[in-house]
């Protein structure tokens, strides 16, 4: 890797050079015509940090407990799907570098590395398992089961995929997972939900999603969720506070406040923006957190200043395992910390505890100047 990498753009630039189409278009699309991928930085970008002087930060604590788990900072790394196309540690190297870090790996049922040999790779990291509902509700009931096994300690039921966004770029690549990998959380001989063919009409994912998610699921199911589960489940995908205090009013745990990086329906607000509404209508029930967009220390600051409890960021850890797996993911890791840490430092802040909302603001704040 090389040692000019100092952003994560760095990162960026160079997995897009090394990615094959296929792969790198899959990672990189957001929906239709991607107006929300663009807006989830663009909105970060339109916020501006009111830092504070004089204050003795020559000690600082990045850390932070989520779900009553002590994480060191609150940046950790969203479920993204099929993660060996972009190199062959895959889904363990990106859980072994969380576990270097000492952050949150959330591992996405889609995964090429199975649920119990990630837990293998990365014992000690805190791993979440990402779900989502197959209208065969034994293939779900038996995911839940193997992650509570594997000791995964919460579920991530991402609720904002009853379909999959339209993603051009995956129609016209006709889309689909290479020979030499499958998504190994299913039995090798079921080939129906172990490959993701290309198929004649476009993306092959697309059909794969079309053929097996069950698309009927509403707020009655989380009972059922609840019901075969001891695990905390954490909502990811909720964009409204409407639909915070219907997650408050099932009883989860926890809101993951995202746009599932913009791939699902464009249009939708960034995530920065969905966030306050959510944190003001249930922020005290129910811990919340958001992803979309993070790529840089000052977003991580931005997101907790207006009430996120923990970021996660999705294409940056890919953007690191294409670059040079594991110890790829752990750099970006170690920017985030570090570009965190002068955030902190130079807002005069010593610990998540000292970021107040009002030190970030919309930048109309300043338009009357
Ligand atoms: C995703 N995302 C996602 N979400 C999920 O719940 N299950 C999944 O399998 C996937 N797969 C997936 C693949 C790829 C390539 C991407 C880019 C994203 C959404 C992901 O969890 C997260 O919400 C976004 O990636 C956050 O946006 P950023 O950090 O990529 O800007």
């Amino acid at each position: 890797m090389n040692s000019n990498f100092v952003s994560v753009k760095d990162f960026k630039e160079y997995a897009h050079s090394v990615l094959p189409r296929n792969s790198l278009d899959y990672y990189r699309s957001g929906a239709a015509e991607q107006l929300t991928l663009a807006l989830n930085k663009q909105a970060f970008n339109k916020l501006r940090i009111r830092p504070r002087m004089l204050v003795d930060v020559s000690k600082r604590d990045l850390s932070t407990t989520i779900l009553g788990e002590k994480v060191s900072m609150p940046v950790g790394v969203s479920p993204s799907a099929m993660q060996k196309m972009a190199h062959p540690d895959g889904e363990a190297g990106n859980a072994r570098a969380c576990e270097a870090a000492g952050t949150i790996y959330i591992l996405s049922t889609l995964s090429t590395t199975s649920i119990e040999d990630v837990a293998k790779a990365a014992p000690k990291c805190v791993k979440w398992f990402q779900l989502y509902i197959y209208t065969d509700r034994a293939i779900t009931r038996n995911l839940v089961s193997r992650a509570e096994r594997a000791g995964f300690k919460a579920l991530a039921l991402t609720v904002d995929a009853p379909l999959f966004g339209v993603r051009r770029a995956d129609i016209r690549n006709k889309f689909c997972l290479p020979k030499h990998l499958r998504l190994a959380n299913f039995e090798e001989t079921d080939s129906k939900s172990t490959k993701i063919q290309s198929s004649k009409e476009g993306s092959g994912l697309q059909e794969y999603v079309n053929g097996l998610f069950d698309a009927s699921i509403t707020w009655n199911d989380i009972a059922w969720l609840k019901s075969i589960t001891k695990l905390p489940i954490v909502l990811k995908g909720i964009l409204t506070k409407e639909d915070a205090i219907l997650a408050r009013q099932v009883g989860v745990q926890a809101i993951l406040v995202s746009n599932h990086g913009a791939r699902q329906l464009d249009g939708t607000p960034a995530s920065i923006e969905a966030l306050p509404e959510i944190v003001k209508a249930v922020g005290k029930d129910l811990e919340i957190y958001m992803d979309g967009g993070v790529d840089e220390g000052t977003d991580v600051f931005k997101a907790l200043a207006l009430g996120a409890r923990m970021c996660f960021m999705g294409r940056p850890a890919l953007w690191g395992l294409a670059t040079d797996g594991e110890n790829g993911v752990k750099a970006v890791l170690n920017i985030l910390r570090n570009e965190f840490d002068y955030a902190l430092a130079l807002t005069g802040c010593t610990s998540v505890r000292d970021i107040k909302p009002e030190m970030v603001v919309h930048e109309s704040f300043y338009s009357r100047l």
